[in-house]
């Protein structure tokens, strides 16, 4: 690839620029193009429940006029971007998922009747223009052509503008404005000093000195956290992508257990089982929500083991931590722990049915009204009565449960429970107390994962224990009058398990 951008942007590219300037090029290059197909689509699917969340924010926030960034792309190096991916909040607001243009906005002008969506993003460049030939990073020759503000206004439902327009909503904003913080660092500098040079700027024109900081960063965080705990609940449309994103994790989980011989064949067979589930994802047209998580033997210890680069050994287990995000940037948050030869060890069985033991323990208490702590709860009581039936713990099995001891937590130091949706940990700025002590409602959607890990090394565990990992993690949704197991359908008993490793 050569660039052959003349922005002034600080990507080291210009000295290896080729692209032709004479006139005579340009004309020649931007003429004789078809007329492109301008027939509008109809709204998609999940318009009218981005709707109903912009309202319901809204009323969060009479006269307080909100902004909400996609996000520009992020450097991976010099002149490579990472995937591109909308902020969660832009795509829960808009339904724009993965094929949102970058650097979007959406804003919701505070008005008499609440608030007015619109989306200002760059619509495509027209052939009038060098931009769709000459520029590596936003022209269509280069990075597929952006719709038109009239597609996608009819796709999303929504009032569309150019950027462009953005600057005179940005010069008129005044200090009753929020924003997404975190999404686009310039947007975000530039905000701040318009809504700072709204309120400190003295009679000379200069900035006052600003004490205690960013006035306007405490209103920011807030909205942070309402736009979280708009997503604790999640609406219909998101209820059917979470069990899309699972049907289609699961389909990844068996094609690892279809490829097992090669993966077992393999060097590096952890890379492969990343590789299998990772194309599946992408052969479907979606791709993973989080790095996959592909640990054989004693990697299983380790929670977040993404390096992904030994092997995988019959006799061993492995541990599968893995989800598919759909384009409507949902995803799915599985783990399931498999005796790489076929069947269980007597001693890695008894550790995977005290992990089953807790998660089922702790998805039989789930439905409304209960606190999101009592799972986490449900499940350490199984964990704790196992690891102190094995000898591990300094004390009871009752004496670890209590809050100044928790002793059985060296074997899971990680909690039980996380919301999931667009984001693998889902609803992350919501107040502890609609979260960790927040009541359970319909249509929440979490995860239930307890594990055990007993590390290599760990002088407190009988050696036969050593090195064994397991973690099972199923997708929950709340319903009416308890709970439902989206990913059940992935086998998780001992039984089950060994089946399904026999079929593949
Ligand atoms: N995959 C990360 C987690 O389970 O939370
Ligand atoms: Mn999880
Ligand atoms: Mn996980």
């Amino acid at each position: 690839m050569a660039d052959s951008t003349q922005s002034p942007a600080p990507r080291a590219t210009t000295n290896r620029s080729t692209t032709p300037s004479s006139d005579a090029f340009r004309s020649f290059i931007g003429a004789n193009w078809a007329e492109r197909d301008s027939a509008l689509p109809a709204p998609r699917e999940q318009s009218g429940f981005a709707a109903a969340r912009r309202d319901r924010l809204s009323a969060l926030y009479p006269g307080i006029t909100l902004i909400v960034p996609a996000g520009a792309p992020k450097v991976r190096s010099n002149d490579t971007d990472y995937p591109y991916r909308a902020h969660s909040a832009f795509a829960h607001l808009t339904g724009w998922g993965s094929d949102t243009v970058p650097g979007s906005v959406l804003v919701l002008a505070a008005d008499d009747a609440g608030h007015t969506a619109t989306i200002y993003f760059r619509e495509g460049a027209g052939r009038d223009s060098d931009e769709f030939y000459a520029n590596s990073d936003i022209g269509e020759f280069w990075t597929g052509a952006r719709p038109s503000a009239d597609h996608v206004a009819a796709d999303l439902g929504l009032v569309t503008a150019g950027i462009a327009d953005l600057d005179a909503v940005l010069a008129g904003l005044g200090t009753e404005a929020a924003m997404v913080r975190e999404a686009d660092d310039e947007l975000t500098r530039t905000i701040d000093m318009t809504r700072i040079r709204a309120t400190h700027v003295d009679e000379n024109g200069n900035f006052a000195i600003v004490a205690n900081g960013n006035p306007f960063e405490d209103r920011d965080i807030e909205l942070a956290r309402d736009l979280s705990e708009l997503r604790l609940v999640k609406d219909s449309y998101e209820v059917h992508q979470m069990r899309l994103a699972v049907a289609a994790t699961s389909d990844g989980f068996d094609d690892v257990i279809a490829d097992r011989a090669a993966i077992i064949a393999h060097p590096r067979g952890e890379r492969l089982v990343e590789g299998t589930f990772n194309r599946r994802a992408r052969a479907d047209g979606n791709t993973v929500g989080y790095d996959t998580i592909a640990a054989s033997g004693a990697h299983a210890c380790i929670l977040h083991w993404t390096r992904n680069d030994g092997p995988v050994v019959p006799g061993d287990l492995i541990l599968l931590d893995a989800g598919i995000e759909l384009d409507s940037l949902y995803t799915a948050d599985v783990t399931r722990t498999l005796p790489i030869g076929g069947t269980f060890s007597p001693v890695q069985r008894r550790v995977y049915e005290a992990v089953l033991e807790a998660a089922d323990a702790a998805f039989a208490i789930v439905r409304p009204g209960i606190r999101f702590r009592e799972i986490h709860a449900t499940a350490m009581a199984v964990i704790a009565r196992h690891t102190a039936a094995w000898g591990l713990l300094p004390v009871s099995a009752e004496e670890s449960i209590k809050p100044e001891n928790q002793f059985h937590r060296r074997y899971m130091v990680h909690g039980t429970s996380h919301h999931l949706g667009i984001d693998v940990h889902d609803c992350a700025q919501a107040r502890r107390d609609l979260y960790i002590d927040g009541v359970l409602e319909e249509g929440m959607v979490f995860t239930i994962e307890p594990g055990l890990y007993l590390q290599p090394d760990d002088l407190t565990v009988p050696e036969e224990y050593r090195g064994i990992g397991v973690r099972i993690e199923d997708n929950i949704l709340v319903t009416a009058s308890g709970a439902e197991n989206l990913s059940v359908g992935i086998p998780r008993t001992v039984a089950d398990v060994e089946a399904w490793l026999a079929r593949g």
